[in-house]
Parts: structure tokens; C-alpha cells; sequence
């Protein structure tokens, strides 16, 4: 009675290629990876950083740097957040039941607490009073014991960590009193119906507590998974903290590339220095050339082991880039602006100005999977990395690239740069891979620039530290050039040989088990099928890409096939609405 819980269940399938594919804000999943996600909170009291931070178990550094407030500020731990105040609080949603959906972290019950003041003031409708009684197996919520701890189950989701195979971080947002979707979307930088994509919504209609996934535009990294902290995902204009608070990285604001450099916390780290380079974590050098501006960056490739991974990378880019710009950090909030998006709405203020803490910071269980936060802005800083949207290899071209935003199917081929080059996805890993194009064209040259490496072709050295990897990689056709980009990286292990995805010969029949065919389209006469025409490009909505693909020699195939991985696009489309009598 103390709260209305609305669950509306739709099933569709879906099996058309490019068409907007509706997300549910019941996440399927798999396996027990944590994934990054942020919560939207709202101070209900006056509450020290290092307090908001004990209610979600998360380190105080990390909650900082996920605002952007100044970690560099004198005890900023201490530092006390005014009521009203919404912050955004990164936590690690775990997979339970091949559903992604909660957070839990646990709460110490005061005299005077209720399930509602806990859920809907302390918690700020995150969770419900039914969701705790549910979580702790209580038969009288009436009666509370003060001192006893709670598990407090909290919303969250990931979808892969993109949204429409950009980067994107998603945000539980509790909706207020006012809130509308197109204010929602307005401030947060997307669309209306990307949040009504998102939490499947079939329409514009929000109530107040309602949760909703916000995504938002993020960097991601490109971390191998024996890092601890891959997976890393930052929003647009922020900061996070990692490799134990000795490397902080950030996001925007001029581009959606991760840039890490030593954090400037009093801790002591292992060397940030890239090997046979003077260059620190973060650092690089430019210079002119005929054509275009070879640039050698320091950039962080995870923490592995315990160790920090630098990598040294030498790219040819169309300009020279200027000094890297960081976003900007504020003093630690006193006061809540009213217009400010930082402030949703006041909510009730509790009697009692201060809370006690609940328990002091439990890092681990939170914030991005496996980052050991803390830390901050400060300092200047940088680096690139890569997405992987649902099974399909992104690339990473600059958007001067005529093939800016290429995306491929895993399994699948393309080919770009007036047929010149040829990329692939799959089978082993979701790094897009190109190489030379068979095709009897006239190509400019496609080797690295002080190297002896083609578009494909790499080395690897076993050395101490792991493998050291020097391959030539393809980096978009930038007015009519192919660009390479000689890149070094240490791996953990040595790769082999390439693996491509199997080519067939064009069919010439139907396969009916085959993903290709969903339904038997309505069969045609004869027992073949003709093709209908090899690839439509452009149709496909891929940001930019001038595809042109083509079957022949001994690859490529047009990415036709839905880069979602879903095939039996099963979705459950649902809106939870929380209402809270106090
Ligand atoms: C996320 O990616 C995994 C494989 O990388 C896939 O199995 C899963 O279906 C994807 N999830 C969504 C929501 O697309
Ligand atoms: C990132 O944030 C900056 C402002 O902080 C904004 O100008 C820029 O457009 C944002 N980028 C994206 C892709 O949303
Ligand atoms: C290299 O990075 C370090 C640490 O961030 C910084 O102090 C130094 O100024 C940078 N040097 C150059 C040449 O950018
Ligand atoms: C990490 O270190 C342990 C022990 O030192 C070693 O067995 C393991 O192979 C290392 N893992 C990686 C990925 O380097
Ligand atoms: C890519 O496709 C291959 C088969 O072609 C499959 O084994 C692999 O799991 C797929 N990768 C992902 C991430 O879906
Ligand atoms: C380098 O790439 C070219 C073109 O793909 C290929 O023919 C050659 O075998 C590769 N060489 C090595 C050493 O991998
Ligand atoms: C492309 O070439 C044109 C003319 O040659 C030049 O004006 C332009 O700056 C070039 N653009 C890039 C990104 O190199």
C-alpha cells in the first residue's frame, strides 16, 4: 500500500536490419562481468562527500571525479554536499539471473527510519520500499530494528556500454516533480526518442518517480580484459580514477577520446613513463609532414597485474593537434543552483541536518568494473580508444575520414577507401581488421611510414613485461588517402596468426536455417533467389561510411546483416513506475 508497482511486459520480435532496435530497461545478460553505470542522486540532507559515498559503497574520490569536482581541493573528502544537490554516482551493475539489474549495496538502519523514508529520502527513490522488504525478507515493516543492516537493491543498466554504437554510459534517473522526456533529453544531450528507444516506452509519458536509462555520450577504453580495470567507460565531461588512484582519465570535451595521465594523488606508482620514449602517460609530440602531422603519444592501456600499461603509438593525422583541453572541474558545491541541472528539485528535507556515517567507504564493490578509483582532475591529459557496439567492430577514423563511423558486422567484411581496403569483424575478438583489398584497383600506398609493415601486417616481441605488438593499422581515408597508423602495444600474450571471418561463395540458394534468411521471405518461384542487388549502401544509416562493398576476390561482403547480435530480437519492453506516499 505504500507503493504502486506498475510492470508493463510487451514482447516483440524484431528481425529488421536497421531498424531502431528498442532496448528494455530489463537488460538481458550473461555470465557475472560487471559493467559501468552511473545513478542519478539527489542529496535529501546536508551529507558529507565521504558519507554519500558510504551509502553506495563506492570510493569518495571516484563519486568526485564521476561530478567533476575538484579532487585537489584540501579535504575534499569532508567537504559537505548541500541538500538537493544531484550528483551522478558510478556503480557496477552486476548480472544476476541473466537479468542486468542492481546494484545492492547495504544500509544501517537509524531509530526513526522507515521503508519509505529509506527508499523515497535516503535512497531518493532509487529502490522502493516493497524492493527492500523484498531484498531482506521482511515480515513487518513496521518493525525496523535500529543498528541492523539492509541490503538495498538499486536500478542500473549498460546495453554494451553504447548507444547507438557510439559510447555511452547509462544514467538511472529518478524522474521529479516538472520532469518532462523532451527537458530530460534536452539536458542530458539526446533525443527524445532515443530515451523512449532506451526504456521502451510507447510514449512521451513519465511520472514522477519513474526510472528511467539515460544514456550518455562517453569514452570508452580499449583495456584488454586481463585488465582490471577494462571495461572503463567515462561521461562526456567528467573524470575517473584508476590503476590504485595512480592514473586518471577524462572525457571530452572537444572529442569522445579517453585521455589518461598520472593522477596527481600523493600515492606512489609504478613508472608512467612509455619504454624507449621520454614521453609520460598522457604526453605527445607533433610534427608536420608532407602528408599530414605525425603524431607520437604516451597513452595508458590498462592496469594489468598491477602494473600500469603504456603504449606508444605513432599516428598520421590529417592535423596537428593543439594543446589537449580538459573539462572542467568545479570547487566542491555549497549551495544548489535552482536552474542547474545538477539540482533537479529540492526533495523533502528530513528533520535532523546531519547523518551519521553509515560506514566508511567499501571500494571494490563499485564504481567501473575493477577501477580502483579515486582521484582526479588535474593536470592535463588525453588518450583514444575504441568502442565495441553490439557484435560489430567500430571503427576509429577521424571524422575527416570519408569513412568516418564505419561499422562491421561480426562475421562480416567491408570495403572502403575506393576499394582499396578491406576490413573485417570476427571471429576471434571484435577489433576491426583491415587489410589490402584483393581487388585489381590502383591504391595508393599502404604502407607505415618508417616501417616495412603493410595494412594488416604486425610483429610481435615476447619480452618480461608481455608481448610487445608493432602493427600497421588502417586509420581512414582522410581526401583521398589511406592513412596507417603504426601502433605498439604490450599484450599479455602474443597473437597468432589473423583469423578472418569464413567467406562463402554468393549464394545461389536459400539456406532455411540460416540467420540470413529469417523468414522464408515470401518464397519466390523456382527453387533459387536471385541477389537482389550486392549491398545498397548508405541506406544503412552508418554514420558517414561511403561503403561500396563488394563481393569478389577473395572477401567482402556488404555489411547487410544487423550488426545486432540479438537474432531472436526478444525484448521485454518495460516502464516500472514507483509511487511513494511518505
Ligand atoms: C552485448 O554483447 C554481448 C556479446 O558481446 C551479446 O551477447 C549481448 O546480447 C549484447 N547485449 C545487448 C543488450 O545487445
Ligand atoms: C561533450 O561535452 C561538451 C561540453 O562539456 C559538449 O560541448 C560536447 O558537445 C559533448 N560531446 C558530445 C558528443 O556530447
Ligand atoms: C608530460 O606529462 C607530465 C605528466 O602529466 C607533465 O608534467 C609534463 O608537463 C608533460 N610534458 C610535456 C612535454 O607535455
Ligand atoms: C599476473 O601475475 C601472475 C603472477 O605474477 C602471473 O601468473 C600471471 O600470468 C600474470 N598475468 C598477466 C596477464 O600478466
Ligand atoms: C562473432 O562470430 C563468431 C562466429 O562467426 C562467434 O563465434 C563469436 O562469438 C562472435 N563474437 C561475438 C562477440 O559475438
Ligand atoms: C603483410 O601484408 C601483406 C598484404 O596483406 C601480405 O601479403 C603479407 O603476407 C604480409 N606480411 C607479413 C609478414 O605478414
Ligand atoms: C584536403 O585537400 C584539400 C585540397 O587539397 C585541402 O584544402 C584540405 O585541407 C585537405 N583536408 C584535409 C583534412 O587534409
Amino acid at each position: 500500500m505504500e507503493e504502486k508497482h506498475l510492470l508493463l511486459l510487451f514482447i516483440s520480435l524484431s528481425l529488421l536490419a536497421g531498424a531502431a532496435m528498442a532496448k528494455s530497461t530489463i537488460e538481458p545478460c550473461t555470465g557475472t562481468d560487471a559493467c559501468p553505470a552511473l545513478l542519478g542522486y539527489t542529496l535529501y540532507a546536508d551529507l558529507k562527500v565521504a558519507e554519500v559515498a558510504a551509502l553506495f559503497q563506492i570510493d569518495p574520490v571516484a563519486l568526485l571525479a564521476a561530478n567533476a569536482i575538484d579532487i585537489a581541493v584540501p579535504d575534499a573528502e569532508n567537504h559537505i554536499l548541500p541538500a538537493g544537490l544531484f550528483l551522478r554516482v558510478p556503480a557496477s551493475c552486476s548480472c544476476s539471473g541473466g537479468i542486468r539489474r542492481s546494484i545492492s549495496t547495504s544500509y544501517t538502519v537509524r531509530p526513526a527510519d522507515t521503508l519509505g523514508s529509506i527508499a523515497g529520502s535516503v535512497y531518493a527513490g532509487l529502490t522502493s520500499p516493497d524492493q527492500i522488504r523484498e531484498a531482506n525478507d521482511i515480515p513487518d515493516p513496521a518493525d525496523l530494528d535500529a543498528g541492523s543492516t539492509l541490503v538495498i537493491p538499486l536500478p542500473c543498466s549498460c546495453f554494451n556500454s553504447t548507444d547507438n554504437f557510439l559510447p555511452a554510459i547509462y544514467l538511472s534517473y529518478v524522474v521529479q516533480q516538472g520532469d518532462s522526456v523532451s527537458a530530460i533529453a534536452a539536458r542530458y544531450a539526446t533525443t527524445v526518442t532515443d530515451i523512449m528507444t532506451v526504456n521502451a516506452m510507447g510514449s512521451p509519458s513519465i511520472r514522477p518517480g519513474d526510472i528511467l536509462a539515460v544514456p550518455l555520450p562517453a569514452c570508452a577504453s580499449m583495456f584488454p580484459n586481463s585488465a582490471s580495470d577494462y571495461g572503463m567507460v567515462v561521461a562526456n565531461g567528467t573524470y575517473a580514477i584508476t590503476a590504485s588512484h595512480c592514473v586518471q582519465c577524462s572525457c571530452g570535451p572537444g572529442n569522445l577520446n579517453l585521455y589518461c595521465t598520472p593522477a596527481s594523488l600523493a600515492v606512489s606508482c609504478s613508472s608512467m613513463q612509455c619504454s624507449n620514449s621520454n614521453l609520460m602517460l598522457g604526453n605527445f609530440t607533433s610534427q608536420q609532414t608532407s602528408a599530414g602531422c605525425s603524431v607520437t603519444s604516451c597513452n595508458y592501456g590498462g592496469f594489468v597485474n598491477g602494473s600500469i600499461v603504456t603504449r606508444l603509438t605513432t599516428s598520421l593525422q590529417p592535423q596537428c593537434p593543439g594543446k589537449h583541453q580538459f573539462p572542467p572541474v568545479i570547487a566542491p558545491p555549497t549551495t544548489v543552483l535552482h536552474d542547474s541541472f545538477l539540482a533537479p528539485s529540492p526533495s523533502p528535507a528530513q528533520a535532523g541536518g546531519t547523518v551519521t556515517n553509515p560506514r566508511s567507504s567499501v571500494p571494490g564493490t563499485f564504481g567501473l568494473p575493477g577501477v580502483s578509483p579515486s582521484s582526479g582532475p588535474a593536470g592535463s591529459i588525453s588518450e583514444a580508444s575504441i568502442v565495441s557496439p553490439f557484435c560489430s567492430c567500430a571503427s576509429m577514423f577521424p571524422n575527416s575520414a570519408s569513412d568516418y563511423g564505419m561499422v562491421v558486422a561480426n562475421g562480416t567484411y567491408a570495403i572502403t577507401a575506393s576499394h582499396c581496403v578491406q576490413c573485417s569483424c570476427g571471429p576471434g575478438n571484435l577489433n576491426l581488421y583491415c587489410t589490402p583489398a584483393s581487388l585489381a584497383v590502383s591504391c595508393s600506398s599502404m604502407q607505415c611510414s618508417n616501417s616495412n609493415l603493410m595494412l594488416g601486417n604486425f610483429t610481435s616481441q615476447q619480452t618480461s613485461a608481455g608481448c610487445s605488438v608493432t602493427s600497421c593499422n588502417y586509420g581512414g581515408f582522410v581526401n583521398g588517402s589511406i592513412v596507417t597508423r603504426l601502433t605498439t602495444s604490450l599484450q599479455p600474450q602474443c597473437p597468432g596468426k589473423h583469423q578472418f571471418p569464413p567467406v562463402i561463395a554468393p549464394p545461389t540458394t536459400v539456406l532455411h536455417d540460416s540467420f540470413l534468411a529469417p523468414s522464408p521471405s515470401p518464397a519466390q518461384a523456382g527453387g533459387t533467389v536471385t541477389n537482389p542487388r550486392s549491398s545498397v549502401p548508405g541506406t544503412f544509416g552508418l554514420p558517414g561510411v561511403s561503403p561500396s562493398s563488394g563481393p569478389a576476390g577473395s572477401i567482402s561482403e556488404a555489411s547487410i546483416v544487423s550488426p545486432f547480435c540479438c537474432i531472436l530480437c526478444l525484448f521485454a519492453f518495460s516502464l516500472v513506475h514507483f509511487n511513494f506516499l511518505y
